[in-house]
């Protein structure tokens, strides 16, 4: 299988505002969405569609991974989003984001409408990705079969803002606990149950958007619960929010380069020296140890980092 696309910052652009787009391709992100969903008044639907596929046929985003938020399944404006933007731009993107995603069917039916449009346009068919985000009751009891639900899903994406509105939470501040809850955190069940589901699957898990956007340090410790867990990435709305993203998202130098001694050691270990458990230093090590440090050295080789000249070799010892 091919390594996952990097998405430890997930920048989220306003599809009708030419300014933002423009700011947007000077960032340093992994990915970035143009949002035709709930940045856009209705009023701006049509023109947000426009000025969305100029900005993907236009280009410059450099290895950023491209993605367009359309409007969800119960809209009127859905289908219109997904025929504008692959139709006139489907070359230049690399996956839909589907909002509030409920059930399997609403994946399916994005899943066939992208393969007719494919088609007619001569596309590659099932080059594009989709990215489902799960923001309400109904889709988080149904996170199993969404995740399931298509080969074309690469993550599933936790939004947190309708989330609490859909459950009823007694808070307005998007990504904090609510005041009150002086137990644990209100979120780990959530959390936990995509993340569980999108590995399940083989499905990268997204942490949605922190609002409070000039607190970088609460961003900061918001991010780092969710890398601390599994998470793969986390949106960003402001230029501030972009470098602790990727720091947090990444593993540490240091972690990524044990990863790798830890990988060589340990086929070292089974293939020239057929044991299943090896010394590395003080740490023992098992088939168990490399799955862990696979998951560490794969997250830092699509992050970009390269190994250092003091761990380039392996030694083997006694
Ligand atoms: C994102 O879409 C959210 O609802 O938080
Ligand atoms: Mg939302």
């Amino acid at each position: 299988m091919a390594e996952p696309r990097s998405r430890r910052s997930v920048l989220a652009v306003p599809g009708s505002n030419p300014r933002f787009v423009e700011k947007a391709r000077r960032l340093d992100v992994d990915a970035f969405f143009l949002d035709l969903e709930d940045a856009v008044a209705p009023l701006e639907k049509e023109d947000a569609r426009t000025t969305a596929v100029k900005a993907l046929a236009d280009g410059g985003w450099g290895g950023k991974v491209r993605s367009v938020r359309v409007n969800d399944v119960s809209t009127e404006w859905a289908y219109r989003d997904v025929v504008t933007v692959v139709e006139n731009a489907g070359a230049h993107l690399d996956a839909l984001v589907l909002p509030k995603v409920t059930a399997a069917r609403d994946v399916h039916w994005l899943d066939t409408l992208l393969t007719q449009i494919e088609r007619a346009m001569g596309l590659p068919v099932g080059r594009i990705g989709i990215e489902a985000q799960i923001e309400d009751a109904k889709g988080l009891v149904n996170v199993d079969e969404i995740a399931a639900a298509s080969p074309r899903l690469e993550t599933l994406v936790y939004g947190p803002a309708d989330f609490m509105a859909s459950i009823n939470m007694k808070s307005l501040v998007v990504g904090e606990q609510p005041p009150g809850y002086d137990t644990g955190d209100a979120y780990h069940h959530v959390l936990m149950r995509i993340l569980v589901a999108a590995r399940a699957h083989g499905l990268q898990a997204i942490d949605g958007p922190y609002l409070q956007i000039r607190d970088v340090d609460a961003f900061r410790r918001a991010a780092g619960r969710t890398a601390a867990l599994g998470f793969d990435g986390k949106w960003v709305l402001h230029p501030l929010q972009v470098e602790a993203a990727n720091e947090v998202f990444a593993p540490s130098q240091e972690d990524y380069e044990h990863a790798e001694r830890i990988l060589d050691a340990y086929a070292h270990a089974t293939t020239v020296d057929r044991r299943g458990a090896v010394m590395l230093g003080d740490e023992m090590l098992d088939e168990a140890s490399r799955k862990m440090a696979l998951v560490v050295a794969g997250k830092g080789r699509a992050a970009g980092l390269r190994r250092g000249r003091s761990s380039e070799s392996f030694e083997p010892q006694d």
